[in-house]
């Protein structure tokens, strides 16, 4: 297919709206059609930008991708579920865009994967984090105290006590990525909890 023929083709398939206002059940069949494919393209994107940790050092001992990848393999051989695992290997991925509230970035790309506590922990793990190092930073070390009385506060404890704070050990033996990608693929496959879902189902 030549250049001109594909952008006939790729203008063949849009929508015709100016203004949303304006917009038709075949506008919202093509986007509609569209959306599904870029959805199951999702695991890729969320790889792709994992790797842009790789090499970012910080100045900790090792680098974030090597971080990640080492929470998730310790909670991978303390027998954690995939959900557990995936959120372990990219609780940290928001460091590149979300520089000042980086879990919370990681907590919403999970959300629609994964249960209610394992997002809280995504979603919290910063504030147990600093338990191990606010306290250098002239910080509350106990920060993580306001969640004393939450369901999930000892569930996020031991996130960062066994896999988190544990895994800045340049000997460790990681698992490579692509040990973890299959992983990725099945909890992202489908959403448990979307606004979107039902949309997906329309197949
Ligand atoms: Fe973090
Ligand atoms: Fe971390």
């Amino acid at each position: 297919m030549g250049v001109q023929e594909n952008i006939e083709h790729a203008a063949s398939e849009r929508a015709k709206f100016r203004e949303m206002k304006e917009g038709t059940a075949e506008d919202w069949a093509i986007i509609g059609g569209e959306y599904r494919a870029f959805a199951k393209g999702l695991p890729d994107r969320v790889l792709d930008h994992l790797k842009l940790l790789d090499g970012d050092f910080g100045g900790f001992p090792i680098c974030r991708l090597e971080h990640s990848l080492q929470t998730a393999t310790r909670a991978h051989r303390d027998g954690r579920d995939e959900q557990y695992v995936v959120m372990a290997l990219l609780h940290d991925i928001g460091d590149t865009l979300g520089s000042y509230n980086h879990p919370e970035v990681a907590a919403s790309i999970i959300k629609p994967f994964v249960s209610e506590e394992v997002h809280w922990i995504c979603q919290n793990h910063g504030a147990f984090q600093g338990y191990y190092y606010f306290h250098f930073l002239g910080m509350d070390q106990n920060a993580r105290d306001k969640f004393a009385d939450h369901p999930h506060f000892e569930a996020c404890r031991e996130f960062c006590e066994k896999y988190d704070q544990a895994a800045f050990d340049p000997d460790y033996d990681s698992e490579p990525l692509e040990f973890f990608e299959p992983m990725v693929r099945r909890v992202m496959a489908k959403p448990i909890a979307s606004a979107y879902a039902k949309a997906l189902e329309e197949e």
